[in-house]
């Protein structure tokens, strides 16, 4: 909602910039989550110049917010806590009041669905082809045993209730916590994943740990019943990181932790050529920002930057520094005081 604080020129801009047919598209598209140029390119059919020229407006007036990486420029709406937030909030308002049954809303609505599907089928394609050597893929981005001690230590020895493990491709999240955990639960969307790690806690007789398939946009998981919840190397693959720290969210018993870990910002443009990533990392601060929007509090984050020896000690990547977030869900509040109020107090 606007707020009084602001000038007569920022709001005159703002609505300004929205008052046009093709930015009300693109505000509506814009409010499922951040989208590439070429994205709202193909999916509104008009030139990727005009496109552009309406987000420049639309950023221009507070209403986007615009994150160049290498090649790609997203966009997603503007956050309405940062400075000049009204029209953030007048973004938001206009998207909520725009009828989703609007037959050109509608048509925008299935391309995005469509354009979503194809790029969730190359990232499936990618993982059904690298299934197998997923294990060694991955250690050639980063040191295994480095990152696990810290994330060991970050969790500390206690027992855990219930581990959800999302995104979690052959089981490895799963088996570092293995010894601590009643009952572990990894979800993953890809099949050829999920049976690579079945086999491997088949292998390790860790009957208390199972896989299912399921994608993180919807978990099949009960509300607050994790004590931790884990998302290793996935965020980086997603359409919606923010989406995916509030489903976490959502599954965390209040005091329970979520562990995440992602690359730090970087140029690795052919990691989303030859390895499906969407993000090239991301800032420190907006992920704590995404899990603060999603009601957690920030305990610590943790910066591991490529040893001497390379990343890998071995491996062929020594160019990415991993950042570990760990967040925790409020606590439940103190019970509420006992004491009789003055008309329980039994009358003389
Ligand atoms: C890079 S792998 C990381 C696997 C594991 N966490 C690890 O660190 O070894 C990313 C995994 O996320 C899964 N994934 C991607 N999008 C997903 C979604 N929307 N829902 C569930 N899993 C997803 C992929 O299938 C893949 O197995």
């Amino acid at each position: 909602m606007l707020k009084a604080v602001t000038s007569i020129d920022t709001i005159l801009a703002a609505l300004r910039a929205a008052a046009d047919p093709t930015r009300l598209r693109l505000l509506a598209l814009l409010s499922g989550g951040e989208l590439t140029v070429s994205e709202m390119t193909q999916i509104l059919g008009q030139s990727q110049p005009r496109v552009s020229r309406h987000l420049k407006l639309m950023g221009e007036a507070g209403l986007l917010e615009r994150l160049r990486e290498g090649s790609w420029v997203f966009y997603r709406l503007a956050e309405p806590v940062r400075e000049g937030g009204s029209a953030a909030s007048l973004a938001r308002d206009l998207v909520g009041r725009i009828s989703q049954t609007d037959p050109t809303i509608a048509r925008d609505a299935e391309r995005l669905a469509m354009v979503r599907a194809a790029r969730a089928a190359q990232a499936e394609a990618y993982f059904r082809a690298n299934a197998e050597r997923w294990d060694q893929l991955r250690a050639l981005h980063l040191p295994d045993r480095d990152v696990e001690r810290v994330l060991r230590d970050l969790v500390g020895p206690g027992e855990i209730g219930l581990h959800v493990d999302l995104g979690t491709g052959t089981g490895r999240m799963l088996l570092l916590f293995a010894d601590q955990v009643t009952r572990g639960l990894g979800l993953d969307v890809s099949h050829e994943m999920l049976t690579v790690a079945r086999t491997a806690l088949e292998a390790r007789g860790a009957g208390h740990l199972t896989v299912r398939q399921g994608d993180i946009a919807a978990p099949p998981i009960e509300a607050g019943a994790a004590d931790l919840v884990t998302l290793h190397l996935v965020l980086h693959y997603l359409d919606d990181a923010g989406s995916a720290l509030a489903e976490a969210a959502r599954l965390l018993r209040p005091g329970g932790r979520l562990l995440i870990v992602d690359f730090a910002p970087h140029e690795l443009e052919f990691l989303r050529e030859d390895h499906a990533h969407r993000r090239l990392g991301f800032d420190e601060r907006e992920i704590t920002a995404l899990g603060t929007a999603a009601g957690l509090r920030l305990v610590r984050t943790v910066h591991l930057p490529p040893s001497a020896e390379g990343a890998t000690g071995g491996g062929t990547d020594d160019r990415l520094t991993l950042t570990v977030w760990l967040f925790e869900a409020a606590a439940p509040l103190p019970p509420a005081p006992t004491t009789p109020t003055w008309d329980e107090t039994p009358s003389r």
